[in-house]
């Protein structure tokens, strides 16, 4: 992907010139950012989807008098209202894990690091659906599929949601802006722009391709958390003597006239013992990397076959692999790399395939290590 040139997903702009004046600033609205656009996942697809227990899908619908109600997934088939009954709207998340079609499409948003992407979501409305005037914390791009949607976008200062409803709807939506997008049109939108999507007409669908923005709490709690158990498995490890060592030791500890005071020393232990996991060279980055490559929740690998001589390598659909300047990540597992297989271990996370010809570089090592993660599904040869 050239980053520099014109694109018409992003309205003849270039990914440095998207994401210089609109990235997490400022909409922007693309009329056929995917000419001549036809949805890859048929209705009934997404129907088969909405019904499974290992897909996220959620059932939202609107009556003038019992006002929104919302039901989550998995929906079977029976329980989704009549197409032709008015204002509902299915949305089943994570599409891009389970179709092809749909994870081919979140490749042409790859001028964004992987570790932001999160997954593509599809919506399907009856005429007048949609989930009511609100705001998301993420960026999101808006892909009308099929049908046609009404978009009422404002930079709403007054973020109150309506009370006692089972989602989130602002209780003073002031919109700006109207748009009606047709299939093949695109509406990005930073975090917490106010947006309401309403379907114009029946069989309404539109693609949202997420980004994903850890806060900063969950974040330290799940890299702290790694970087515990991590230290779990050392502290088995047979132990030194002395303050260095892993256990507080208090020789020439006074006797205490005020027993239920902690003593400083074990305080200072503490400190010690706490900034010392932290501290070593790359530890939280590299909590980080297996974080943002854990496997989301339901997502399974068939085992597969280890390569033949001769062949490539393909990343499954569900494999994330990330890499950092000293570590690659995969599904959750970290390897330090270097020299040339680190080389070829970041083509493969970029790239998300390996020709042949490059795989036939790697070191032995490489070799066998791939042939694991090809026995675990993760990556397929060919
Ligand atoms: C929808 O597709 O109906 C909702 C998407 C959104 O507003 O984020
Ligand atoms: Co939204």
């Amino acid at each position: 992907m050239d980053l520099h040139s014109p694109m018409p997903l992003l309205g003849g702009l270039s990914p440095a010139q998207f994401m210089r004046r609109h990235w997490q600033k400022k909409p922007l609205l693309v009329r056929q950012a995917l000419p001549g656009f036809t949805a890859p996942v048929p209705r009934s697809t997404l129907f088969e989807l909405a019904a499974r227990e290992d897909v996220e899908s959620r059932l939202i619908a609107h009556d003038a008098k019992k006002g929104w109600s919302l039901r989550q997934g998995p929906v079977p088939r029976r329980a989704l209202p009549p197409l032709t009954r008015r204002e509902w709207t299915l949305l089943v998340q994570g599409v891009d894990l389970h179709d092809e079609a749909a994870h081919g499409l979140m490749q042409a948003f790859r001028f964004l690091p992987d570790a932001r992407l999160d997954d593509l979501m599809i919506s399907y409305a009856s005429d007048g659906g949609g989930v009511g005037p609100h705001f998301d914390s993420y960026d999101v791009f808006l892909l009308q599929a099929s049908g046609r949607r009404e978009w009422r976008i404002g930079r709403q200062k007054d973020l109150t949601l309506r009370e006692g409803l089972p989602l989130k709807v602002l209780a003073h939506f002031e919109p700006e802006q109207t748009w009606v997008l047709e299939p093949g049109d695109m509406l990005y939108l930073p975090p917490r722009y106010a947006h309401d999507g309403i379907a114009v007409g029946g069989d309404c669908m539109t693609y949202s391709i997420g980004l994903r923005s850890p806060a900063a709490h969950e974040l330290a709690v799940d890299l702290l958390t790694r970087i515990a158990e991590a230290g779990d498995e050392e502290d088995d490890a047979p132990q030194t003597a002395g303050m260095s060592g892993r256990r507080y030791g208090d020789a020439g500890q006074a006797p205490v006239a005020a027993p239920a005071r902690i003593p400083e020393t074990l305080q200072a232990f503490a400190r010690g013992a706490v900034r010392a996991a932290l501290a070593q060279d790359g530890t939280i980055d590299c909590a980080l990397g297996e974080s943002l490559t854990e496997p989301k929740v339901h997502v399974w690998f068939d085992d597969g076959e280890a390569p033949q001589p001769g062949q490539g390598l393909r990343l499954d659909r569900r494999t994330r692999m990330l890499y950092d300047a000293r570590h690659v990540f995969i599904n959750g597992e970290s390897y330090r790399a270097a020299g040339r297989d680190a080389t070829l271990m970041r083509r493969l996370a970029d790239q998300r395939a390996l020709s042949a010809a490059e795989f036939a570089r790697a070191s032995a090592d490489a070799r066998a290590l791939v042939a694991e993660w090809c026995e675990a599904g993760w990556v397929h040869a060919g």
